[in-house]
C-alpha cells in the first residue's frame, strides 16, 4: 500500500501543484482565435495558452490567483504527498446562504503515475470529514468522467440534476422588455444573502463572485483586456432584482422570491448577452439545467448545446 500524507497546500507548493496538473495533460498545443494549433511544448506556450489546456492549474502565475480566490471563499487546497512529492489535489470552498452551509469540491486530481492506489478516495474522505467539521450539510460535485462518477458513486453521491454547457448564439428580441435601469455594481458588494444564482451556477457563488472579480489580474496576465468582467444591478421600480455579468460565462443571480420567475430570468439573460457583445466577446457562454434549456430555446434563444454533465450531492 503507498504511504502518502495529507496536509493543507501552501503557496509554496505552487510548482509541485502545477507539474502535476501538467503531467495529466497530453498534448501541449498553441491555441489562437478559440482555436488550438500546432503541437508544442509546455515550457512554448503563455500562461493564457497553457490555460486553455484546462484552467489556472497549469501555470505558476494564475495558480497563484487561483490559491488566493479559494481561500478568500472558505476554501482550502488539500495535497496528497509522497516523498515529497505532490501526487494527489482536491480543492474545496464553501459558502452559507439564509438557509444552508454547504461545501462545493472545484477539482480532485491524482497525479497519473499514481491512481487506482486510493489517492482520490483518501483525499474525498479527508474533506467530507472537513465538511461535517464546518456543520455542512450538503457537498456537491461535478464528476468530470467515468473515473470520477464510479469514485463519488461509491461515497454515497447521488445526482441531482443535469448541467448543460451552451453556447449563446441569439436572444429572441434584441431589445428587452423590461424597463429596467442597469448600473455597474462594485466587485466589492457581494449579492446579498437573499440572492440566488440562477444562471451559471457551477461552483458556490462566493467563490464565482471572487473569482469573477479576479478576472481583471488574469486579463492582464492574459494581456488581453477582454477577459475582464463586469457585473451589473438591474434594478426595476427602485428596487434591485437582478445582478447579471457581461463575462464569457455569463452569470445571473437574482432575488429569492424571483428565482422561479423565467421572464425575468431570460430578460436579464437577453441583457447580459447585449452587455456582453457591446464589450465584443465572440462567445457567451453558460450553464443552464435542462428546465432552463427547454424554456429558453423554446421563447427563441439559440443555444448550442457544447457538453453535458451532471451535479451529484452528498447528504452529510
Ligand atoms: C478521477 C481520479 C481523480 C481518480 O483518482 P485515483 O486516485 O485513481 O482514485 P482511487 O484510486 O481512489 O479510485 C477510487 C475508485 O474510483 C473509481 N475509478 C478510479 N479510476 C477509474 C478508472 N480509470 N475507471 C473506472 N473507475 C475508476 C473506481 O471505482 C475506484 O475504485 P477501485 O479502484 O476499487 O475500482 C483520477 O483518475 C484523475 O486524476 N483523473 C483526471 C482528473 C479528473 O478527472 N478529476 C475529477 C474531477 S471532477
Amino acid at each position: 500500500m503507498l504511504e502518502f500524507k495529507l496536509r493543507e497546500a501552501k503557496l509554496d507548493d505552487t510548482f509541485e501543484i502545477v507539474s502535476c496538473n501538467i503531467d495529466d495533460v497530453e498534448k501541449w498545443r498553441h491555441f489562437d482565435q478559440m482555436k488550438f494549433l500546432d503541437e508544442t511544448s509546455w515550457d512554448e506556450l503563455t500562461p493564457f495558452e497553457r490555460y486553455m489546456h484546462g484552467g489556472p492549474w497549469l501555470d505558476p502565475q494564475t495558480f497563484r490567483i487561483h490559491f488566493e480566490t479559494v481561500k478568500e471563499a472558505n476554501g482550502d487546497i488539500i495535497i496528497a504527498e509522497y516523498n515529497d512529492k505532490v501526487i494527489g489535489e482536491l480543492d474545496y470552498v464553501v459558502d452559507s446562504d439564509d438557509e444552508s452551509t454547504y461545501m462545493s469540491i472545484l477539482w480532485l486530481l491524482t497525479r497519473p503515475k499514481y491512481r487506482r492506489k486510493g489517492v482520490a478516495t483518501a483525499l474525498m474522505k479527508h474533506v467530507i470529514s472537513k465538511a461535517k467539521e464546518l456543520g455542512c450539510e450538503k457537498i456537491f460535485i461535478e464528476p468530470e468522467d467515468v473515473r470520477s462518477l464510479n469514485l463519488y458513486c461509491k461515497l454515497g453521491f447521488r445526482r441531482l440534476y443535469d448541467l448543460l454547457k451552451v453556447d449563446i448564439q441569439s436572444i429572441p428580441k434584441l431589445k428587452p422588455e423590461v424597463n429596467a435601469d442597469v448600473t455597474v455594481r462594485n466587485w466589492d458588494d457581494t449579492p446579498p444573502s437573499d440572492f440566488r444564482e440562477v444562471i451559471g451556477l457551477y461552483y458556490t457563488p462566493k467563490y464565482e463572485w471572487i473569482a469573477l472579480k479576479r478576472m481583471k489580474e488574469l486579463s492582464k496576465i492574459f494581456q488581453n483586456s477582454l477577459w475582464e468582467t463586469y457585473a451589473y444591478n438591474v434594478i426595476i421600480d427602485d428596487k434591485n432584482c437582478g445582478i447579471f455579468t457581461d463575462s464569457r460565462l455569463i452569470k445571473i443571480w437574482v432575488n429569492k422570491i424571483n428565482v422561479n420567475n423565467t421572464h425575468l430570468i431570460s430578460e436579464l439573460l437577453k441583457l447580459s448577452v447585449l452587455k456582453g457583445l457591446e464589450r465584443k466577446r465572440k462567445i457567451l457562454w453558460t450553464w443552464l439545467k435542462e428546465d432552463q434549456y427547454n424554456e429558453l430555446t423554446r421563447i427563441g434563444f439559440g443555444l448550442k448545446l457544447t457538453s453535458k454533465s451532471q451535479l451529484m450531492c452528498l447528504a452529510l
